[in-house]
């Protein structure tokens, strides 16, 4: 009974040479909120796809509530509602005519259909738009739906891969409005994105991955650590200083400054901590002769320890 709802061990899956997932782990206990990063190509999609049954992996198992999950055909498949980062919806027919089918997909008849379909349309804010074709919707309208499909047999493991992509802003709101009601009502989320805000908004705990691999699996809380010490400084010099720089070798060579970058007369040094490493080349600056005539200190923000782990940007495009 304690199993955790959501485990992975040693998953793999390549396509033809290329090895898009290379022994990915997690385990995700009930009503956790699970930040998925990565870059482009990281494996996000290739990952989802298989925890939520879709896709076979080449090696390694996911299970559900500690029980092997075969995917299609498993009962379990039930628990697991998936909203997929590319749109997975018919345009020929009506936004309920595509609720009715995927219920149907979920083993979902009869009364408790209709009931849920109309309910999932209120919940995504279309109801006024039930018996609309879908490729006469918008694309924040789309998405809506999309999410509405995966909720529509009330899943409690939600699998969310980028499902705010690309929309309005107002849409954006309205969707993660949605799925942070679905985490009060104590769904369980495993939630991929490009934006960290969403990630601080939503989640207790992100999961880094990169190279089909978990780099990095730490609370909210932990990776704010991580980043809350390191940060950059910026020193304003006087012009003399900055047309003599034999000093900014010394600066270098401090203990804790990992780098240090002089233009005109402004020098950036990147901390390994902020307070220590200002004090250090201050005094340094000061036995050097130097005028420093302004300072500014910025904290690393968690997309810095992003583009520390990976090497990348969180939104690399
Ligand atoms: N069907 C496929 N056939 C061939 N290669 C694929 C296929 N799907 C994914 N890949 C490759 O697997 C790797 C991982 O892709 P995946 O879509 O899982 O990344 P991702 O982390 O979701 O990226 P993004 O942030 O761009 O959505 C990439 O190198 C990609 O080119
Ligand atoms: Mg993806």
């Amino acid at each position: 009974m304690n199993a955790p709802i959501l485990s992975a061990t040693g998953l793999v899956r390549r396509f033809g040479e290329r090895v898009a997932v290379d022994g990915f782990q997690l385990e995700v206990k009930r009503g956790e909120a699970v930040g998925l990063l990565g870059p482009n190509g990281a494996g996000k999609t290739t990952t989802i796809s298989m925890l939520a049954g879709l896709m076979k992996p080449d090696a390694g198992v996911v299970r559900i509530d500690g029980v092997s999950f075969e995917g299609e055909g498993d009962p379990r498949k039930q628990w697991v509602g998936l909203v997929p980062q590319e749109l997975a919806l018919y345009g020929e027919i009506s936004a309920m005519e595509n609720l009715r089918f995927f219920g149907a997909l979920q083993g979902l008849t009869g009364s408790k259909l209709a009931t849920r379909c109309g309910e999932v349309l209120e919940i995504v804010g279309l109801s006024s738009r039930a018996g609309d074709r879908v490729k006469t919707f918008s694309g924040g309208m789309k998405r809506r739906l999309n999410l509405a499909a995966a909720l529509v047999h009330d899943p409690e493991l939600l699998l969310l891969d980028e499902p705010t992509v690309g929309v309005d802003p107002q849409s954006r709101n309205a969707i993660f409005d949605n799925i942070e009601s679905l985490r009060r009502a104590g769904k369980t989320l495993i939630y991929t994105t490009h934006y960290m805000e969403e990630v601080e908004r939503l989640c207790d705990r992100v999961v880094i991955m990169d190279h089909g691999r978990v780099i990095a699996d730490d609370s909210l809380a932990g990776l704010r650590q991580r980043a809350s010490s390191a940060g950059r400084l910026t020193l304003e010099l006087s012009a003399a200083a900055a047309t003599d720089a034999r000093w900014l070798d010394a600066v270098r060579s401090l203990d804790g400054i990992l780098g240090a970058e002089l233009t005109g007369s402004t020098l950036v040094l990147e901390a390994r901590e902020v307070h220590s490493g200002a004090a250090r080349a201050l005094d340094c600056l000061a036995a050097h002769g130097v005028r420093v005539t302004g300072l500014a200190s910025h904290q690393a923000r968690l997309e810095d320890v992003f583009l520390q782990l990976t090497g990348r940007s969180l939104r690399d495009g």
